[in-house]
Parts: C-alpha cells; sequence; structure tokens
C-alpha cells in the first residue's frame, strides 16, 4: 500500500528536502506551505514529473482552524495520512531584556501550539487508522539551550516534551511520535548566522562539517520506516557529534 506523509514548511528548507527525500521513496506528499505558494507548488510538480502524487496545501500554524481544514483536505484527497513531519518553524533571536512578550508568544504560537494542532488532527486520523508516525522537527537548542534563544529553545523544550508524553498516549494505537533535533544547516532559517560563527560552529563538530537537509531527510526517513517500528519518545539529534 503507498504510504502518505504530510510534511509541514515543505515549501523550503529541510521540509523541502525531505519531501523529496519521501517522494522518492514512493511516499505521497502533502507539500504544506503558509506564504510561498509558488514554492510549493513547484516542489508538487517536480514530484509529479518525477512520476510521484502529491498536493499542496496551505495553512498558517497560528490559526487552529486553517489546520483543522488543510488536515481534511489532505485526508480527503489520499483517504489516509501515515506519517506526519511537523517542521514548520520560526525563530526570532533576541537577549532578554529586548524581547517582547509579542514576540516570544509568536514564536511559541508556531513552533508549539501550531505543531500541537497538527498532532491533535492528525492523530484522530491515525488512531482510526490504527497506526502512524508523527516526526516533530525540534532542535537541539531545545535540550541544550542557547542564549537570546530563551523564545526559540524554550519551544522546541517543549516540543520534546510533548513528543514524549504524546508517544506514551498513542503507542496503544500503533502510533509512534519522535523528533529529530538538528544541529546548524544552511537554510533560510539560518541565513542571518554569520560564517565566522559558521566556521566556528564547523570546527567543533567531531564529523567537521556542517549538517545538510538531506542528513535530517534520512534521519526522518529512518524513523518512518518499518525498522523503527519499536522507537518512540526519543529525540534523535542529527548534529555530527557536536554532544
Ligand atoms: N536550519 C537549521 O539549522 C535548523 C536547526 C534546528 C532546527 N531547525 C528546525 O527545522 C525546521 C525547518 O527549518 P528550516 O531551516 O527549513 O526553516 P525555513 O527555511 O525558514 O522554512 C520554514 C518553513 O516553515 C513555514 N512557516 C513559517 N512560519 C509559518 C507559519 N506561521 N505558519 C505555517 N508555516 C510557517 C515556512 O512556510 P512559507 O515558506 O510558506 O512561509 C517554511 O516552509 C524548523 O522547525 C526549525 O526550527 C532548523
Amino acid at each position: 500500500m503507498e504510504r502518505v506523509a504530510f510534511i509541514t514548511g515543505a515549501s523550503r528548507g529541510l521540509g523541502k528536502a525531505m519531501a523529496y527525500a519521501f517522494a522518492k521513496k514512493d511516499y505521497a506528499i502533502a507539500v504544506h506551505y503558509n506564504t510561498a505558494k509558488d514554492d510549493a507548488e513547484k516542489v508538487v510538480n517536480d514530484i509529479i514529473n518525477l512520476g510521484g502524487k502529491a498536493l499542496a496545501v496551505s495553512a498558517s500554524l497560528s490559526n487552529f482552524a486553517s489546520i483543522s481544514s488543510a488536515v481534511n483536505t489532505v485526508h480527503q484527497h489520499f483517504g489516509q495520512i501515515d506519517v506526519l513531519i511537523n517542521n514548520a518553524g520560526i525563530k526570532d533571536d533576541a537577549p532578554i531584556n529586548e524581547l517582547t512578550l509579542k514576540t516570544f508568544q509568536e514564536v511559541f504560537d508556531v513552533n508549539v501550539t501550531g505543531a500541537w494542532c497538527f498532532m491533535k488532527e492528525v492523530s484522530r486520523i491515525m488512531m482510526k487508522q490504527h497506526r502512524g508516525r508523527i516526526i516533530n522537527i525540534s532542535s537541539g537548542v531545545g535540550t541544550y539551550g542557547r542564549q537570546n534563544q530563551t523564545n526559540y529553545a524554550g519551544s522546541k523544550g517543549a516540543l520534546n516534551a510533548i513528543t514524549k508524553s504524546l508517544s506514551k498516549e498513542l503507542g496503544p494505537f500503533n502510533i509512534t511520535v519522535n523528533a529529530i533535533a538538528p544541529g546548524l544547516i544552511e537554510t533560510d532559517m539560518t541565513a542571518d548566522v554569520n560564517s565566522v560563527h559558521k566556521e566556528k560552529y564547523r570546527q567543533e563538530i567531531p564529523l567537521q562539517r556542517l549538517g545538510l537537509p538531506e542528513d535530517i531527510a534520512n534521519a526522518a526517513l529512518f524513523l518512518a520506516s518499518d525498522k523503527a517500528s519499536f522507537i518512540s519518545g526519543q529525540i534523535l539529534h542529527v548534529n555530527g557529534g557536536l554532544r
């Protein structure tokens, strides 16, 4: 049976890499985006041109109704959802004396509440199917912390705790829930990190290179695969051995 992967934030960066990687393994892909419609449609067309199946679907992670509607659209279109990859996320860094309450809450709204809404809506479908894989894209800073990221690191720490809690609820339904915690990967999100810092960071990595979006996609493919059927509630750090 063909499997369906719903990947949030698949218009760019890590989500786009995961969309192509899963399509190459014969998953049908729901390509979620927020604003980048053209980019998402390009991902869909690329997959269809390679002989795969894909559908673009938009939702704002700050809006529960739009998330619910996107999940229903995908379920009606494909008839099942086997894998949810909660990848869409934002960061907006500042020291705590400059960080506003509004910015703190915006990051939590998207990275925690939005991801939770997706889990809530998709788990309803997966529980009826009695199978499913939920993979949350967290960050190493959710475990280790980072200066100027009380909002972002805090949101990823919350996502880790949600991952562990939900794995306990959904295990009896044959649903695994895990998180991947990437180190620094070159995407739009990290375009503001200067090259001197990136080089310093690279030198600290035992494997002596920065991560690639494909490294994250490979970890997600493993967690979605039958080979990972007894792995749940885990935070998989993909960072070249940094910590
Ligand atoms: N890159 C890294 O080094 C790194 C490291 C650790 C963890 N991560 C995590 O990995 C995930 C992907 O990061 P990335 O680097 O690929 O980011 P990115 O290139 O900035 O892409 C972000 C994606 O999230 C979507 N998005 C942003 N705000 C949204 C909102 N309010 N509602 C719905 N969708 C929204 C964007 O959609 P549109 O394009 O439509 O706006 C886009 O597809 C994030 O959760 C991030 O925290 C990244």
